[in-house]
């Protein structure tokens, strides 16, 4: 079950506003997912995600598949009421998190092979597989099996005829998850993944083949995999504008504040990264200002919360006024200076929870930017404060 409304376009770029309404709940686009690999998000309990205004998480399929296995997600009937996330779940297949074993796995046509990273058991994972995981998590937005295309291979640059023989085997692929899914009954709703390298004409060509298959909705894979940034900003501009504009579509993996709003520009609607999760943890914050890192000695006296513009709970307590309004209650950044020094785990929960809501109400203003017409001058604004500096 998925269906998306387009509810604006911007008339200078590719950005759209939409709302999807998916098993869980009505998601407002475009939005941040934030990642929860094993059926958490690091550090962050499911309340403080509501409070923070997150309307879907991530979970993964290869993580959970590994712990805690599929006869207890069973007992439980899916991840939802496992974690107890009562909102929309969208979970990667497993082809990029086998793709990341390196030299562990194997694979083949029809699948891969690997040893178990918990065990070393051997394993196999196919498309077939991965829709059957995906159908005992329960997840309401499913993702097919695909191989995630590497920038280089074998310490060459990913030739194109290689890219060819992988993004052909991800449409292969699409089309055996597409009837696995039909076979289960699975109702939730099943994202194609554009695949192709660097190749602007191979992501063509996937994309093309894919919308024939007609998907309820479509991502486009393999980015954030080594190759420089422009390359990335490259393959934004040109594949998701030619995606079906009544489809909603995903960039995964992607990335810092500037490539999400980039990112809608060229018409994406769904971003998940580990970033604001994974820097939280190594003290490196996002703000309107600019990134900001708290292990700088420099910050070792600082009374100012981590981004005076912020009303989450560590930048402005619980009364969410911001430090700029007057608000006095946040947490300084020389005391999470101090947390970060001393290992305390509240560093890393509190610096969790303000990237997170940096991400979110990103992408809430960017929304309501669009809302009122307003996306060139907040894009513009945006970028011009990210480059002031904290
Ligand atoms: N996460 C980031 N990139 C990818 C990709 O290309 N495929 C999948 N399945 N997940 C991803
Ligand atoms: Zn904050």
């Amino acid at each position: 079950m998925l269906q998306f409304e387009l509810l604006t376009t911007d008339p200078a770029s590719h950005a759209r506003r939409g709302q999807l309404t998916l098993n869980h709940g009505v998601v407002q686009t475009p939005i941040f997912m934030p990642v929860g690999t094993y059926g958490t998000v690091k550090g962050v309990m499911p309340r403080s995600l509501h409070d923070m205004g997150a309307q879907i998480i991530l979970g993964n399929t290869f993580h959970l598949w590994m712990r805690p296995g599929l006869d207890i997600m069973k007992t439980f009937g899916g991840l939802h009421a496992f974690e107890k996330w009562d909102k929309p779940i969208l979970t990667d297949s497993g082809g990029f998190q086998v793709w990341s074993l390196g030299a562990m796995r194997k694979i083949t046509e029809e699948g891969v092979t690997f040893a178990s990273p918990v065990n070393g058991d051997k394993l196999f994972m196919s498309p077939e597989v991965s829709m059957q995981i995906q159908t005992v998590l329960n997840s309401d937005i499913v993702m097919q099996l695909d191989e995630c295309t590497p920038y280089e291979t074998k310490g060459h640059l990913t030739t194109e005829r290689e890219a060819r023989t992988s993004m052909e085997m991800s449409l292969r692929w699409a089309v055996r998850s597409k009837n696995e899914m039909e076979r289960l009954q699975n109702p939730n709703a099943l994202f194609g993944i554009v695949q192709g390298g660097m190749y602007l004409n191979l992501r063509e060509e996937s994309l093309q083949q894919l919308v024939e298959m007609d998907f309820p909705g479509y991502a486009v894979g393999g980015v954030s995999v080594g190759e420089p940034k422009e390359e990335m900003l490259g393959i934004m501009a040109h594949t998701p504008h030619r995606l079906p504009a009544h489809k909603p579509r995903y960039l995964m993996g992607v990335g810092t504040p500037e490539d999400l709003v980039e990112g809608v520009a060229c018409g994406v609607d769904m971003f998940d990264c580990v970033m604001p999760t994974r820097n939280a943890r190594n003290g490196t914050l996002f703000t309107r200002y600019g990134d900001l890192k708290i292990r700088n000695a420099r910050h070792k006296t600082d009374h100012q919360p981590l981004d005076t513009s912020c009303t989450c709970y560590a930048c402005a307590g619980s009364s969410g006024v911001a430090w700029e309004q007057g608000g006095r209650e946040g947490f300084s950044r020389a005391y999470l200076h101090h947390l970060d020094r001393c290992g305390e785990m509240l560093g890393p929960m509190l610096t969790t929870v303000h990237n997170l809501h940096y991400y979110l109400n990103l992408m809430r203003e960017v929304r309501e930017a669009l809302d009122v017409g307003q996306f060139a001058a907040f894009r513009a604004r945006f970028k011009a404060e990210r480059a002031r500096g904290v």
